[in-house]
């Protein structure tokens, strides 16, 4: 019998702070229901204190989920720990995650706290978390650049208090494998109570080390591990979802661990989370990238055709490449269109929402003839998108020409706060000068950061999925637009960024001194 090894989502929470992925509760309702399909353990919702919308965020899904359990995170501070206790309260099964740093460097220069006093605080949470679960997972953040004998002291005292979990965090991506292995080696043989808890991993990637680091902890006897779809997070991201996952799943000879996830279902969950935050997926990617079963050359394509083994060590159709293939088009009546959105997790709230989803389905239908999941999911998220809360900015009309010797013009029609507004412009390129026309009209002072563009499905008739990230005073918002004519789609998406920027919501950062 193998162990099993719980996959700890932090999609939601973790995965978050990546400048820009912040997420709406709708958004995160509909990445969680895929988490839930693709039967992650845990699912860490978020950071209740945050604010009032991260708190509503893991409350909704708290009472949405049914088969994982829904975690909220809580410095080890009396208002995050009954913030977070209130907002799991609906869960089927809920737990809170209490963290305080234990490494040198942040106990004096972040915390300014002694020793004695981050032992004492810790047991405190941890006590105070089970006040409202018996399911309590403690952080020592920072352990891998802590001092091993505090931190078996730490763990020890918060395993006496009632800690369920230990989570063993490489927070700045420091260690290397050998060296974090040898930490849950060492933790637990030297913790004399370590048999209590069930001992996890969570690694940053800034070496690129951070799934190797997962996967060196689990040989050496953690049985969780903390992971992101598509490795999203902060700086160079967490670790991989897909690629720990896969990793077990393919090398069963070495690993004496299996899960309980549904692999079929990582695709659909890497293409939702890099639709919904704008952070696309490298094509070269493991597991998840649109090459990483892609077979170039001739004598690869031979060996693959002849015997599959030759050159693939795992099956496409089995984190769910060619699945979901249905197809819909203009034929296709409001009952399959909402029964296919339903099938991949996708639901409105009002009937004038499905009728107003569905109507965009019939546009975008006139334009493109076969309309894959790929393109409902597009087609929803950009209808989310375009729904920021108050938003200032809507995209009403656009008018792009380009002709060879000509400078490219856009002529750009908005609604600001409800009274409509012209610009035109011309750029470098139709995007260049719809941007312009947009700044003339609103003058953010924002910077572009990033602007991409990636096709839905195959095919020049493909919905073009835009990403745009502006930066403003340090603060990173991106945005998203999904059109098959791609110049709409970097006009909404720009539009969609300006929105977020407008929002003056102040989030806490649970990394940043209390
Ligand atoms: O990286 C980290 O240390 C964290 C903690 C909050 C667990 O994300
Ligand atoms: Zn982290």
């Amino acid at each position: 019998m193998k162990d099993h090894l719980v996959i700890f989502d932090t999609t939601l929470r973790d995965g978050e702070q990546s400048p820009g992925a912040s997420m709406t509760k709708e958004e995160k309702i509909r990445i969680a229901k895929q988490l839930e399909k693709l039967q992650v353990d845990v699912i860490e919702a978020g950071f209740p204190a945050a604010s009032q919308g991260d708190f509503e965020s893991v409350q909704a899904v708290a009472s949405v989920v049914k088969d994982s359990t829904i975690c909220g995170l809580a410095r080890a501070v009396e208002n995050d720990i009954v913030r977070a206790g209130e907002a799991i309260k609906a869960a089927n099964s809920g737990r809170i995650h209490t963290f305080i740093a234990t490494s040198p460097i942040h106990m004096e220069k972040k915390l300014r706290m002694s020793p004695d006093e981050v032992v004492e605080r810790a047991v405190w949470a941890v006590k105070r978390a089970r006040d409202f679960t018996d399911n309590v997972e403690f952080s020592p953040e920072d352990a891998g650049r802590s001092d091993l004998d505090f931190l078996c002291r730490v763990i020890e005292a918060v395993i006496d208090a009632g800690a369920t979990t230990i989570n063993i965090p490489d927070t700045v991506g420091y260690n290397v494998p050998h060296q974090f292995g040898q930490l849950f080696k060492n933790l637990l043989e030297k913790i004399p109570n370590s048999d209590k808890a069930i001992f996890s991993a969570h690694c940053h990637n800034d070496l690129g080390l951070a799934v190797a680091n997962s996967l060196a902890a689990v040989r050496n006897g953690a049985r969780q591990i903390e992971c992101t779809i598509n490795g999203l997070g902060e700086r160079a991201g967490n670790t991989a979802l897909e690629e720990v996952v896969m990793a077990v799943k393919t090398r069963q000879d070495i690993f004496d661990v299996d899960t309980r996830v549904n692999t079929r279902e990582i695709l659909a969950a890497s293409r939702l989370v890099s639709s919904v935050t704008g952070f696309a997926v490298q094509p070269n990617k493991a597991i998840v990238g649109a090459n990483a079963f892609a077979h170039e050359s001739g004598i690869h394509q031979d060996g693959v055709l002849k015997h599959r083994e030759t050159y693939e060590i795992m099956r496409a159709e089995d984190v769910g490449w060619n699945a979901n293939k249905m197809v819909m088009g203009k034929h296709s009546g409001r009952n399959a269109f909402k029964t296919r959105l339903q099938e991949l997790g996708m639901e409105f709230e009002t009937e004038q929402e499905l009728n107003e989803a569905f109507m965009r389905f019939k546009d975008l239908a006139d334009r493109k003839h076969e309309i894959y999941d790929e393109d409902l999911q597009a087609l929803v998220t950009d209808n989310n998108t375009q729904r920021v809360e108050n938003e200032i900015y809507q995209l009403v009309s656009l008018k792009a020409s380009s002709e060879t010797g000509e400078s490219p013009q856009a002529e750009v029609t908005m609604s600001v706060n409800g009274d409509e507004v012209s610009a035109l412009a011309s750029g470098s390129g139709v995007v260049d000068a719809t941007f312009k026309a947009i700044e003339s009209m609103v003058n953010s002072g924002a910077t572009l950061q990033l602007y991409s563009v990636s096709n839905v499905t195959d095919g020049t008739d493909s919905m073009g999925d835009t990403a745009v990230r502006l930066e403003k005073g340090g603060r990173i918002v991106n945005g998203q637009g999904a059109d098959t004519d791609i110049v709409t789609s970097s006009a909404k998406a720009y539009i969609n960024a300006l929105n977020k920027l407008m929002d003056s919501t102040q989030k806490a950062h649970p990394q940043a001194p209390v």
